[in-house]
Parts: C-alpha cells; structure tokens; sequence
C-alpha cells in the first residue's frame, strides 16, 4: 500500500507512511533483503530508522559532520547547493531526501522566489521536523512536503523546472533515482545533485581494505542504524566518472561536476553535480 501525504497549510498534519512498495522496487533494484544481528531488514527500513533516530538532532549532526569533512557549516553547505542549482523565478523544484527541507525553506526565503518547492523525503520524522520548522513562516502555501521513495516517484511525468538533492544519493539505488528524476523533469530542466563522492583513496587496494576492515567492525559492533545505513550506503557512493556515465545513460547531458576535497585522505569528498534532462546528444 502506498500512502503519502503532501501539506500545503499549517493545519494538516504529516499522515503515518508505509512504504512497502518502495521497498518493493527497491529490493527489486539493489538485489534484495539484508540481515543484521538477526533481524532482516531492507535498506530503506535502515535508511528509514537511521533517519528516524537522527531528527531530533538532525541539524547539528550535519553541522559536525560537513565541518569535519569539507570545512562547511551545514548552512554553508546549503547555501552552496542553492547557488548551484540557479533557480529562477517561476520555477518548479523538487527537492529529493528533502529532510528536514532546509534547501527549500532557505530557497523560498531568498527574495528571488520560485512558485512551488515539493520535498519528498522517505522518513516521515524528518518530515515532522520541516513541518514544526514551518509553522508560522508563511512558507506551506508554497512547500509542499511528501513522503515517498526518490527511486518511485508518485509524481506525474514532465512536472518540474529543477530537481535537487543533498546529501540523499547515498543511500539510494542512483540509476533508479536517475530515472524517476529524468521522468518528473521537463526536457531541459536541471537536476543539481550534491553529495559524498568516492576518491582515488577508497578505489585503491588500501582503500579496499580500509573498507573491508571498517565494514567488519562495524558489522560486529554497532548498533546504531545511522552507521548501518552508512555502512550500507557504501556501494552507492560514486566517482565523477562513473556520475558521469550513469547520468548520459539516464538521458542527462550539459554534465558538471565540482569537487570539494576533503580534509583527510580517508574521508569522502565532495562532489556538485550539475546536468540538464534530455541533452545526453
Ligand atoms: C543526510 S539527509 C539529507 C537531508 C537534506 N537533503 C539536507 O541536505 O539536509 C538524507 C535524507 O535522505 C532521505 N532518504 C534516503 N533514502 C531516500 C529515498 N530512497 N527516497 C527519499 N528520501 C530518502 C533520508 O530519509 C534523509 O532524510
């Protein structure tokens, strides 16, 4: 059963989510079910309690985090993105693994207006957060926020001007994701994608055994979902060269991608990721 709710006015409140269908296609896409301790759960059910532990302090984790990897504050980081993405006035935006939907809460205070941001965020307590940070800002006319899975958009073909996400690749099958974004994008539209990119370091044999070692602690040892889900998450995490290839295999072309480095060898780097739907030639 698929249930999403999409608030407009400060009156309604987010609905409870199922998501059996996302995880559906996504255990479809990234080959099935995975165990921990002896529970099974699918990566969205990870991604999901991940993300349902780290609301509260969602914000100030973040902060912590981009400091200790890029040198950014998260409002930084934010502000980055939206620089990026250029949007104009009249524009429609989707914002994917919207959160907490800072992106669009700064987007849609800065004089230069779009019409209507929607943000789609597959954990509905991120969403209560942005719906809280919401209230009394006169925004919900214009932020519409809905819970659903990026990689099975309940959203029409064609639909919008912009499509953004930060920090949300990771932990999705990225050609699924590719696809339902090219498929909601108008012909020419941007998608602006920022997120942790795989460097030369992790691609090397010392990389590779780091990684191993690290996945092997913490599969012994942790019990917090936000490490599982970025334990998990490591697959999905890219080069520019391989964003390269999987965007024009998405029917993405006008492809840029910048790259923030980080402050250690051993951490990810950053990656800004700009293309235009319908221009792969
Ligand atoms: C690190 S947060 C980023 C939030 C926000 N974009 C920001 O920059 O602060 C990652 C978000 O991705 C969401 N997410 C993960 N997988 C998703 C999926 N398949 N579809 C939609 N949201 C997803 C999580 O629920 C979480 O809110």
């Amino acid at each position: 059963m698929w249930q999403i709710y999409t608030v407009f006015t400060d009156a309604a409140q987010p609905k409870p989510y199922t998501h059996q269908k996302a995880q559906r296609r996504q255990a479809n896409a990234v080959g099935g079910e995975m165990g921990y301790g002896g529970t099974t759960m699918s990566g969205t059910e990870v991604v999901v309690e991940a993300f349902t532990e780290l609301a509260p302090h969602y914000q100030a984790t973040m902060d912590r985090e981009l400091r200790q990897f890029w040198g950014l504050t998260y409002k930084e980081f934010i502000r980055r993105l939206i620089g990026a993405a250029a949007v104009k006035p009249g524009e429609s935006v989707l914002d994917l693994a919207t959160g907490t939907a800072m992106l669009p809460r700064v987007l849609l205070s800065r004089a230069d207006k779009c019409s209507r941001v929607i943000g789609l965020d597959i954990t509905p307590a991120m969403l209560r957060q942005a719906h809280e940070a919401m209230r009394g800002t006169g925004l919900a006319a214009r932020l519409g926020l809905l819970c659903g899975s990026a990689m099975a958009l309940p959203l029409a073909a064609g639909t919008f001007d912009v499509a953004l996400c930060g920090l949300g690749t990771h932990h999705m099958d990225v050609p699924a994701m590719l696809s339902e974004a090219r498929r909601v994008l108008k012909a020419g539209g941007r998608l602006v994608v920022s997120d942790v990119g795989a460097s030369a370091f992790w691609r090397s044999i010392w990389g590779k055994a780091l990684l191993r070692l690290l996945l092997l602690r913490y599969g012994l040892t942790q019990r917090s979902a936000r490490a599982r889900a970025e334990v998990e998450a490591f697959p999905n995490v890219r080069t520019a060269s391989e964003w390269q290839r999987t965007l024009a295999d998405n029917d993405f072309g006008g492809i840029e991608i910048s790259e923030t480095l980080a402050h250690r060898p051993w951490y990810p780097c950053g990656l800004t990721i700009k293309a235009t739907a319908g221009a792969a030639g």
